[in-house]
Parts: C-alpha cells; structure tokens; sequence
C-alpha cells in the first residue's frame, strides 16, 4: 500500500494528484505529435484527453499490484503544471516496479524529467518498499534514455525491432535498478 503525503516535492517540482482542473493542461501536452512520437499512441483529442484524465484521479495511492499512482508534476515556485508522472506497481510477489514520465516541450530540456523520476524511484522503493524498478522506451528515445541514465538506471536489454508500432518496426530499451544499487538521489553517485 502506498499513499504518499502530499505534495511530494524535489528540488524544483511539487507532485500531487490529478485534479478535474488539470484537463487544459494535459491537453495542452497530449496533443502534440512530438510528444507522442516515441509512446504507442497517437497524439490525443480534448475528449480521450478527458477520459485520460478520470482515470489519474483516481490513482492517487497504490493498494494493490497492477495498478499505478498517477501524479502531476508542477512548478513549486509557480504551481503550474508541467508533467504527468507515473509509477505502476507490476508485482507485489516480485517486489517489482516501472516509472514513466511525459512533460510538456516548453519545459523539457531543464533536468526537470530527472528530477520526478528520482521522486518516483524514491516513492517506490521507500514508500512501495521494491526490490526493482524498470523504465522502458523506444530505442530512439534518447531524452527519455538520459533521464533513466541520469537515475543510475543500467540500460539491461536494447530489444532490436521487437515491436511494430505506428507503422514500423522499432527497437526497445529496458532500463532498471535495484534496491542497493539507488543512492536516494537523482544523480549515480
Ligand atoms: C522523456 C522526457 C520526459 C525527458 O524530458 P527532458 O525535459 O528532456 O528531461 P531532462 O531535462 O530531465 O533530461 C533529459 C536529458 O536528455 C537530454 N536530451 C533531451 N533531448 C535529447 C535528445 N533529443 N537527444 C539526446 N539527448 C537529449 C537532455 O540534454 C538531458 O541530458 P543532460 O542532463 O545530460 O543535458 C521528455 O523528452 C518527454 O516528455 N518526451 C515525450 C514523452 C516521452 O517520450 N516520455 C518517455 C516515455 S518512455
């Protein structure tokens, strides 16, 4: 079970739950195509947007395995919001964990990706007690890669066209880290 205190901050960031306020500016990021360029989904209306959106509020705590805890990233000096963060509980038997992150263009580029998936690792190994945490993307994806990197996460597997997405075969990275191999920071120590 994790329920973590709200908000939990990072240096630059303040992560809360989704609220219905939220929709404007998860639109604003989920529907461009260069956000969507490497996820397996196509750029998302204001409507799926919505739908999106109903599902993260409701994902404020993890009680059970299969779920994930859904929060938004926004700017502790300003409060506006900027990522959706996300940690999915894959196996309560295995200890097991995987981190995603998106943030908006206009503040990507800052470290600030970096610094929620430290939050995150920090939510599920301390708050969710896991033994693993994983992050996976597509093999072109290099800010995503980096911001895995930048965690002290080991790239443990470079799947070579593995999938068929958007019309084309792609490569997948699997990157994770244990328990005693995080430092309790963002950066490898
Ligand atoms: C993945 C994502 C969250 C990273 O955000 P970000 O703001 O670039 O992250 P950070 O600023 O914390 O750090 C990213 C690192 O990647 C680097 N980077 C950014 N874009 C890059 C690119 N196209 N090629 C190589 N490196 C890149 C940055 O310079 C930084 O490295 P540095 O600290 O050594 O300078 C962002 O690109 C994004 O939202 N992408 C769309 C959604 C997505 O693909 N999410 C991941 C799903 S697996």
């Amino acid at each position: 079970m994790l329920k973590p205190d709200y908000p939990v901050r990072t240096p630059r960031l303040a992560l809360r739950p989704f609220t219905a306020d939220d929709l404007d500016a998860l639109y604003e990021f989920h529907r461009l195509a260069e956000v969507t360029r490497y996820l397996y989904h196509e750029p998302r209306s204001r409507a799926e947007v919505s739908v999106l959106l109903e599902g993260k509020m409701t994902a404020s705590a993890l009680a059970s395995d299969g779920k994930a805890l859904c929060l938004a990233a926004e700017l502790a000096a300003t409060g506006q919001f900027v990522g959706d963060c996300t940690l999915f509980w894959l196996s309560r038997a295995h200890q097991q964990g995987e981190i995603g992150f998106i943030f908006h263009p206009a503040f990507q580029g800052r470290g600030l990706a970096t610094e929620a998936a430290a939050a995150l690792l920090r939510l599920g190994f301390e708050g969710l007690g896991l033994h693993r945490i994983i992050g996976r993307c597509d093999g072109r994806n290099h800010a995503s890669a980096k911001v895995m990197e930048h965690n002290g996460m080991r790239r443990e597997a470079h799947l070579v066209e593995n999938e068929f997405v958007k019309g084309e075969w792609t490569d997948e990275l699997i990157y994770a880290i244990l328990r005693r191999e995080w430092n309790g920071s963002g950066r490898p120590g």
